[in-house]
């Protein structure tokens, strides 16, 4: 009786770090990742080339820094219209709208949207 019932506490112990930890953090790690590449290759993103940012090699200083984006931009979405088409909150601006002329396919802003707001 007792050896089972340590069994099955250990196999859902193992699920539930398995199920309830492991599986969406690294599912929301790879993602951001991938928009870090993304937003750092010069043929793609190449927001360096304008924003500094924690850990940005020779960045340009264009436009504000990336600090704090959680915390300015709670709504994640708000950060990925940004990215998308900055020219709906500033139509003068410089930065590229980078969805609305197609520079960068949705699932490509999707994870640069994911990687800038963990700055
Ligand atoms: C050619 C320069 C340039 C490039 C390249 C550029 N940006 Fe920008 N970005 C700007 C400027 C300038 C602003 C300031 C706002 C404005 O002009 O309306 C800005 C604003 C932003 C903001 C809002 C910042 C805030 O403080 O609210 C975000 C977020 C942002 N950019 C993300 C990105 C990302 C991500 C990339 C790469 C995919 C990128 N930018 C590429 C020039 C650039």
């Amino acid at each position: 009786m007792r050896k089972p019932a340590k069994l099955v506490l250990a196999a859902s112990a193992v699920a539930m770090l398995l199920g309830a930890t492991l599986a969406p953090m690294s599912a929301y790690a790879a993602s951001a990742e991938e928009g870090k590449k993304i937003a750092e290759d010069r043929k793609k993103g190449n927001c360096v080339s304008c924003h500094a940012y924690e850990g940005a090699d020779m960045p340009g200083n264009a436009a504000p820094p990336l600090v704090a984006m959680k915390a300015r931009y709670p709504d994640k979405a708000k950060l990925r219209a940004q990215i998308y088409d900055p020219t709906k909150a500033n139509p003068n601006t410089i930065m590229p709208p980078f969805g609305k002329h197609g520079i960068l396919s949705d699932k490509e802003i999707d994870a640069i949207a994911e990687w800038v707001h963990t700055l």
